[in-house]
């Protein structure tokens, strides 16, 4: 037997008790005449203590080789420590050593195995299973564990059924490229992994499953960010007999559920804003509402004087940052280049400082007087000893700037707690998106969504402006959600792929299985994916999803640990049909 005990395990009560226990070494100190290992597991620290007095000579000079990270067994007695270590569980007691095995040795570790390592990303992310090993890293590990175990208890409580879906399969559209696999068996075929189960799990409803879900891996070739992985985890969800409202209020239930039983936090009603709302607000589809400095629509208040730059521009808007008026000149100049960078791309920036004395100065004191600026501190909601902040041109790429800009003044301003939990659903999506590059519309969330049967009239008249049956779950600023009802009858579906660009045939072999299961009885359904690696990211008070995946992808997409993707032998290729000629 390897060990009686775990290393987090033994307490006072356990003095005098013979134990054995198996782990690796994290510190050993040597005082001479007494010795000590910290000896490490997955479950917490034990101390062993060597003693000349005490100990055998032969087994202080094994205890004297020992190396960090190896990995020994011992036996020995529990029995009070003199000095006790209130930091740790076991920090009453050590193990008066009496055998000792080793079994395996370890190389020097490149980094060092604790909580502030010195080893950088990269390096350890190559070394991945030393990575692990760090408290950190097991821990959200651990923290990850939980939260998918609390996934599955409640929603098999409410009679959800997991499933499990192929992952060999037909292009599944979620608007990014598709990982693709070649089939040996039907040369210069291939399959697709799945951007998400969508097309099988809507199957599973019209097989009569009623309620499914599933913590599944999908796969979608994009570019990489702190908040997405080519492989990610989805809580993959979806219900029959159902409309919008019932998937919010389930979800919504589920979502509390968690954070109360991961956060201890109770949450109530999670409010509610359309999608043209938080546009307006926010100028994003996923606002952060820990905070407001809202936005504040300018154009009736500032395109009336001889300022070019906003009497050209389509939207005029500006946020307030509190006490943002003891920024220096200086500092109002730093901002002014943040926001253009080539990642923001505003083409400048114009401020107003809201002095205490309720005066205003700002940087276009040229045109505007103080009653202009005035009604300027009216919409933003800016109070004295504020700045605001103000940006013009498109409407879609200001308020893509202007939130950038709100949000970078939030974290400076520590504004985003990660303690505090701002849930909100962002409805009404549009049902279509106008795509600049290929001149044509894509669908906003995915081509099974149900448009709102009052829009269906403006299908051929006005596609952008069809609302869909769409809904996304915001956390703290980021999607950790998002769903929609489907389209449960042929025609309709037909119509959504003409609209897409699709052919009949082009429909028809890519998703003639759907459509042909819609001809036998397909109940009108709906349901929702979460981000797992997102939400327990959130949850764990982070947003670097990496930090909770235990083999993630670099930036580039690569697995530095095993080296991954990697050319393949030029037999194997011949195999699949592959080999250039
Ligand atoms: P969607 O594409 O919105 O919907 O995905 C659902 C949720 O999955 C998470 N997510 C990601 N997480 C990490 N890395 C990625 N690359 C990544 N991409 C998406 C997000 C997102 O909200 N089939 C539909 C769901 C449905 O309609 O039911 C779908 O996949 O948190």
């Amino acid at each position: 037997m390897y060990r009686t005990h775990h290393c987090g395990e033994l307490r006072a009560s356990h003095i005098n008790q013979k134990v054995t226990l198996s782990g690796w070494v994290q510190k050993f100190r040597d005082k001479g005449f007494v010795a000590w290992v910290d000896l490490r597991d997955r479950y917490g620290i034990t101390q062993l203590v060597f003693d000349a007095d005490r100990t055998d000579k032969e087994l202080m000079k094994s205890a004297r080789n020992l190396g960090r990270e190896f990995v020994v067994q011992v036996s020995g007695t529990v029995i009070e420590r003199a000095s006790k270590n209130p930091n740790i569980d076991t920090g009453d007691i050590e193990i008066l050593v009496e055998s000792l095995t080793l079994l395996n040795s370890a190389k020097v570790p490149p980094f060092t195995i604790e909580d502030d390592t010195d080893g950088g990303e990269e390096l350890r992310m190559k070394y991945r299973y030393l990575d692990i090993r760090r408290n950190p890293v097991k821990n959200n590990l651990i923290f990850r564990h939980k939260v998918a175990q609390e996934v599955r208890n409640y929603l098999s409580s409410i009679e959800f059924i997991e499933v499990e879906t192929p992952y060999l399969i037909k292009s599944t559209p979620e608007g990014a490229r598709d990982f693709v696999v070649p089939s040996r068996m039907n040369e210069g075929q291939f399959y697709a992994l799945p951007q998400s189960p969508q097309t099988f799990k809507q199957l599973l409803m019209v097989g009569g499953m009623d309620k499914y879900f599933q913590i599944v891996k999908c796969f979608r070739d994009e570019d990489l960010r702190a908040d997405r992985q080519p492989e990610f985890t989805q809580i993959d969800c979806e219900m029959t007999f159902v409309e919008q409202e019932d998937i919010l209020n389930t979800f919504e239930g589920l979502t509390k559920h968690l954070i109360k039983e991961i956060n201890g936090v109770e949450l109530s009603e999670f409010p509610r804003m359309t999608f043209d709302e938080a546009m307006k607000r926010y100028g994003n589809d996923k606002p952060d509402i820990r905070f407001g400095m809202e936005f504040g629509e300018l154009n009736d208040v500032a395109q009336h004087k001889d300022f070019k730059v906003f009497n050209t521009a389509d939207l005029v808007v500006g946020i307030a940052i509190p006490g943002g008026n003891s920024y220096s000149r200086k500092e109002i100049d730093k901002l002014i280049d943040w926001v253009k960078r080539p990642q923001i791309g505003a083409l400048g920036m114009v401020y107003v400082r809201c002095n205490e004395d309720g005066t205003y100065k700002s940087s276009v004191d040229k045109f505007y007087d103080q009653n202009d600026l005035a009604n300027w501190a009216e919409k933003t909601g800016a109070n004295s000893g504020d700045l605001i902040c103000v940006l013009s041109g498109q409407t879609s790429k200001v308020r893509a700037q202007l939130s950038a800009l709100r949000m970078e003044l939030a974290e400076r301003l520590g504004l985003r707690n990660p303690k505090e939990f701002a849930p909100l659903w962002v409805t009404d999506f549009p049902l279509l998106e106008w795509d600049e590059d290929t001149q044509r519309y894509h669908a906003m969330h995915h081509p099974f969504t149900a448009p709102k049967p009052e829009d269906i009239k403006l299908l051929d008249t006005d596609p952008g402006a069809v609302k869909a049956n769409a809904y996304d779950l915001v956390l703290n600023g980021n999607e950790i959600g998002g769903g929609s009802i489907r389209i449960h009858d042929k025609e309709t579906q037909a119509l959504m792929f003409n609209h897409l660009g699709f052919t009949e045939e082009e429909a028809k072999a890519q998703f003639g299985f759907l459509m042909n299961a819609f001809e036998y009885g397909a109940p009108p359904h709906g349901g929702i994916a979460f981000g797992l690696d997102r939400l327990v990211a959130i949850l764990g008070g982070q947003e670097t999803i990496r930090d909770f995946i235990a083999f993630p992808k670099n930036n580039s997409g690569r697995d530095v640990m095993i080296d991954a993707p990697a050319p393949i032998a030029n037999d194997q290729l011949d195999e699949l049909g592959l080999k250039t000629k």
